[in-house]
């Protein structure tokens, strides 16, 4: 069993990370400085003798390599980050701070302290808009937003770090996650965890641009595995891959299915396009099936069950 450093262990992929590593068996050193992560979220974690929770600043020089120096974790998951597009453009040196100077901070505590492997969220917006579809890790990196050329940016630099000191990195170029526990709260907040508030709410959603554009949603438990496998699967060798699902769903489709449980639900406001945000984003899934033997279990339709009504109930016999 392996002692694994989570950042961002309080925000929605690293408590659901967090969960699955305890019930696998792994101790976890959680870290976040709850600037959008909640205690609540680590409810379930906080009950496991396998899990220490410290409140520290990733982004403050030297915080993570004390820590990191005192906990000797066999790797680290580096999750905490600024996490939306739209938040970037607004504040690009918060962006830079939290997805670009961070990342050099975690390449360094691990350098300094023999960890041996780091595993990374990156993402889709990297490929900015990309020609190719479904999307492959070659295709071209144009970004075209700070959060995508921020986590460009820190692929780079912990890739390169992990070739010069030894250890092995792991970027985990995610398309769109969601699932519970993704906060709705922000105008920056992922558009699915907005529309099943609206949902709940009985407020009608808004789609920003015609609806057309896709995206490749992939539910959070999923994911969770995905990190688990990278850190711990035995063999694993330094890259970076697509974690998504390779099926595509439209803004429209989207809205349908929200619609579809309610009848006479309020029609979709349309408000113009957003700048930065990408038309199509659709990742081909067979280089983590490869590197990481992941494939995601979990559909658009299953997963939004379950966010709507809460997990299913195995029917015992
Ligand atoms: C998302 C993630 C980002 C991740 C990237 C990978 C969030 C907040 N952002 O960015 O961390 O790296 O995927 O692909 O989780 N939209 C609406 N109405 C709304 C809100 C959004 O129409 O109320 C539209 C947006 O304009 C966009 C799409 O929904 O076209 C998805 O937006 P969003 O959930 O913010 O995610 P991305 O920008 O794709």
């Amino acid at each position: 069993m392996a002692k694994i450093l989570v950042t961002g262990a309080a925000g929605f992929i690293g408590s659901h990370t967090s969960d699955l590593l305890l019930a696998e068996g792994h101790a976890v050193v959680g870290v976040d400085n709850f600037r959008t992560g909640r205690r609540e979220n680590l409810s379930a974690a906080l009950h496991s003798t396998g899990f220490t929770l410290h409140e520290l600043d990733v982004a403050v020089p030297g915080a993570l390599a004390k820590l990191v120096a005192a906990e000797q974790p066999d790797a680290i998951i580096h999750l905490a980050a600024l996490v939306s597009v739209q938040e970037s453009i607004a504040d690009p040196a918060l962006n830079f701070s939290l997805n670009v100077h961070a990342s050099q901070f975690v390449a360094e505590a691990a350098r300094l302290h023999g960890v041996n492997r780091v595993v990374f969220a990156s993402s889709a917006a990297i490929y900015g808009d990309a020609a190719e579809r479904p999307i492959r890790e070659s295709a071209e990196k144009r970004p075209v937003s700070p959060y995508g050329a921020a986590k460009l940016a820190a692929e780079a630099l912990l890739l390169g770090h992990g070739a010069c000191y030894g250890f092995t990195v792991r970027c985990q170029r995610y398309f769109n996650v969601f699932g519970p526990r993704q906060d709705p709260s922000s105008p920056y907040s992922g558009v699915i965890s907005i529309f099943a508030r609206c949902d709940r709410e009985g407020r009608p959603v808004t789609i920003y641009g015609d609806g057309r554009q896709t995206r490749d949603f992939i539910a959070v438990r999923d994911v969770a595995r995905a990190n688990l496998l990278a850190a711990t699967r035995p063999g694993v060798v330094s890259g970076a891959a697509n974690i998504c699902t390779g099926r595509a769903t439209s803004l429209l489709d989207l809205a349908g299915i929200f619609a579809a449980r309610h009848a006479g639900a309020a029609a979709p406001v349309h408000r113009p396009a957003r700048a930065g945000d990408i038309v199509h984003s659709l990742g081909d899934p067979a280089a983590a099936a490869a590197e990481l033997g992941f494939t995601a279990r979990m559909g658009v339709a299953e997963g939004l069950a379950e966010l709507i009504n809460g997990p299913a109930v195995p029917v015992l016999s």
